[in-house]
């Protein structure tokens, strides 16, 4: 590969994919300065994924290993600090060597260091920290640090083809385990809050529904499980019962309520009969996705119509995190684009399955950090953490 050439050559490459240039635009501009892209190592441990990846400043993921301790954490109902510290201790070197063998590059065709800074657990943020620095100092890199939720914001631009990516202000709908969050993204660093869960994540909601409801989900785990449940029919002529819908909590606030929503499914369970017929289990499991979906789609226009009103006009929505693999949710995102307004169609995107799955993941860290490294703007080695860091003050 040639060597790499001017900042502001990178930068133009970058900013023009961005910008939504045709792919052929910057292929040429590449090929005619022999420009080689700026490539990051990006480091990621803010929760209980230890995350390690090699991308590219023009959109190339060389690699992306997440190691996952999710079984190390079940018995606790939730991250254990020191134990996904100790883990990520454990598992950072394995996670570097396999994401560096994997984009086929050594350490010395690295061009930039970027690492979470926060927010997450302070102890489990010091493990990428500190690798990242040390290496960025010791190899005499430029590093980064970069906010979580930022990159989750700005992960669409790295993973949408060139000709669909949204253009802000864009809406991203975060839908995992471990967030419920809606935003506003304006530019690559100015982001807006809109709405978050006032309790549990929808993905805990999920998962503590399709237990209640004794479903098993082997290794595809319960949220999938609990939508596969959904879809069951009843043989013969037995019916399915009927439950009440459960309501859209705090109607016309832009919050979300998972916790409400999985009490209300186990007040149904505690009323009825057990053991509960194969018919109440798939009634229920349908009556919490509908409400679950019913939910989202509520906030989504809310946030839409209260944008309008101040003017702001979205044209793009993206949503990600484990939940947004549910085909009946997107189903119902997509019909509620369509009826907010026929005539202005709104873009509805998806992240590709294994970003998905894979909510959290250091390709989006290390994207995140592109626009600064080829603005010249890095962290010095010293950089401290922001483990309560919002992301309206980046
Ligand atoms: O983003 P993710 O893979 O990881 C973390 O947040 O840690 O999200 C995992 C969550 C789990 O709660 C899982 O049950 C849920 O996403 N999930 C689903 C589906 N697939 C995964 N929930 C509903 N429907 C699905 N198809
Ligand atoms: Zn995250």
């Amino acid at each position: 590969m040639p060597i790499i050439q001017s900042g502001l050559s990178r930068q133009y490459v970058l900013y023009r994919s961005l910008r939504g240039a045709p792919l052929s635009a910057c292929r040429t501009f590449r090929a005619r300065t022999g420009t080689r892209p700026f490539t990051v190592l990006g480091f990621e441990s803010s929760a209980d994924d230890t995350c390690a990846a090699v991308v590219t400043s023009s959109r190339q993921i060389l690699s992306n290993v997440v190691v996952k301790q999710h079984s190390l954490h079940e018995e606790f109902g939730g991250i254990h600090p020191s134990v996904a510290i100790e883990a990520h201790q454990r598992n950072m070197p394995g996670a570097v060597r396999m994401a560096l063998e994997q984009a086929h590059i050594s350490i010395h065709d690295i061009d930039g260091i970027a690492f979470t800074r926060g927010p997450g657990i302070g102890g489990c943020l010091s493990v990428s920290s500190n690798a990242a620095k040390s290496l960025a100092a010791a190899l005499n890199k430029p590093l980064v640090g970069v906010h979580h939720m930022q990159a989750h914001a700005l992960t669409p631009l790295l993973t949408t083809p060139i000709a669909d990516l949204p253009q802000f202000p864009f809406l991203t709908l975060l839908i995992s385990g471990g967030h419920t969050l809606l935003l506003l993204a304006s530019s690559l660093t100015s982001f807006r809050i809109l709405a978050t869960t006032a309790d549990a994540s929808i993905g805990r909601a999920f998962d503590k529904v399709a237990r209640a409801l004794g479903l098993s989900w082997g290794t595809r785990g319960p949220g999938a499980a609990l939508e596969e449940f959904c879809r069951m029919n009843i043989e013969g002529p037995e019916r399915l019962p009927d439950i009440q819908p459960f309501s859209v909590p705090m109607p016309g606030k832009l919050a979300f309520s998972f916790a409400s929503l999985q009490s209300s499914v186990d007040r149904n369970i505690s009323l009825m009969q057990e053991p509960l017929s194969t018919s109440h289990r798939i009634a229920l499991a349908r009556a919490f996705q509908t409400a679950a979906a019913r939910q989202l789609c509520a906030k989504l226009t809310l946030a839409l119509q209260k944008l309008e009103l101040r003017d702001v006009k979205v044209r793009d929505v993206v949503v990600s995190g484990g939940v947004a693999s549910n085909a009946f949710l997107r189903a119902r995102l997509r019909e509620t684009l369509d009826g907010y307004n026929p005539d202005e169609r709104i873009s509805l995107h998806f992240p590709p399955p294994e970003l998905c799955t894979d909510t959290d993941n250091a390709a989006m860290i290390a994207w995140s950090s592109m626009h600064r490294f080829l603005a010249g703007d890095y962290d010095d080695y010293t950089v401290e953490l922001r483990a309560k860091w919002s992301i309206e003050n980046i």
